[in-house]
């Protein structure tokens, strides 16, 4: 699908999926607002995009600061006059029990991964209701649907995400403005990166790539669907967790306990 002459605003944008979803929409003729907090990451994206031959902006921005996303959100505005798809993907995690984890760490989760998407989407939404279109794509995680020892504070970030994206969506029906949800599993990004997983394994011999969820953001940005598993055999997992939570709930948390105690 082409999304020439469509505006897409790429949080997280520096690395991994978010720099991987910005290829995609460039390959299919998108202009493109590349946000983070790492500018000189995001202008050395703008110069790999250069050969897609399409306009973009870039923008130094903490997410999790409501003031600076409402400059970003001018600036984007006032560069391209209009937005089509909202994709919130900045968010990070800090592994460890949450009777290790400071407040301030719990709350600096929330603060990013939640609030970042909440004060995107409010700045964004007036204009895509204004246009009577556009899409906002939300990147919780699996996370959003199994709390984990360990990660239990960035899995309340992920739920509330998923929760907030499924109320939006009702509250946007017959406004011609989308909301979807794409939720991976473990993907093969500096995510893992942060001290905080010390020596614990970055990835499995099932986790994805940053082409294969980013190639699902832009699917995602056309899809009538609220929430989008990747892959999309995973969604099995979710059912038998809600379905038959007695039996899947002991087994995950004995799993990821022993993964705890390593
Ligand atoms: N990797 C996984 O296994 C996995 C699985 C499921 C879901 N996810 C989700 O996928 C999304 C992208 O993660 P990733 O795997 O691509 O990790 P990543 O490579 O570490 O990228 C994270 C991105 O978020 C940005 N970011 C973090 N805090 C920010 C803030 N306060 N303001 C603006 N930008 C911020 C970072 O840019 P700057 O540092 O330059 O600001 C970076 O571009 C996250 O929401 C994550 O929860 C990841």
């Amino acid at each position: 699908m082409s999304f020439k002459g469509k505006t897409v605003v790429i949080t997280g944008a520096s690395s991994g999926i978010g720099a991987a979803s910005c290829i995609e929409f460039a390959k299919r003729g998108a202009s493109l607002a590349l946000v983070a907090r790492r500018k000189e990451k995001l202008e050395e994206l703008e110069k790999t995009l250069a050969k897609f031959d399409i306009n973009t902006l870039v923008c130094e921005c903490n997410v999790s600061d409501k003031m600076q996303v409402q400059k970003m959100s001018s600036q984007v505005i006032k560069k391209f006059g209009r937005i089509d798809i909202l994709v919130n993907n900045a968010g990070f995690a800090i592994y460890g029990r949450v009777s290790d984890l400071t407040i301030e760490e719990i709350e600096s989760q929330m603060q990013t991964n939640y609030f970042g998407m909440i004060y995107c989407t409010k700045n964004f939404l007036p204009k895509m209701l204004e246009q009577k279109s556009g899409h906002i794509v939300n990147v919780a995680s699996v996370a959003a649907s199994f709390g984990l020892p360990g990660i239990a504070s960035y899995c309340a970030s992920k739920f509330a995400m998923l929760g907030f994206s499924e109320g939006l969506k009702h509250e946007l029906k017959g406004t011609g403005i989308g909301v979807t949800v794409v939720s991976p599993i473990m993907v093969r990004t500096s995510f893992f990166d942060h001290q905080s997983f010390g020596q614990m394994p970055k990835y499995s011999p099932t986790s994805l790539s940053a082409k294969t969820v980013a190639k699902a953001i832009v699917s995602a940005a056309n899809s009538p669907r609220l929430e989008i598993i990747v892959p999309s055999v995973v969604r099995g997992a979710v059912w038998a967790k809600h379905t038959f939570p007695y039996i899947i709930n002991p087994i995950l948390g004995s799993a990821f306990r022993k993964q705890m105690a390593k």
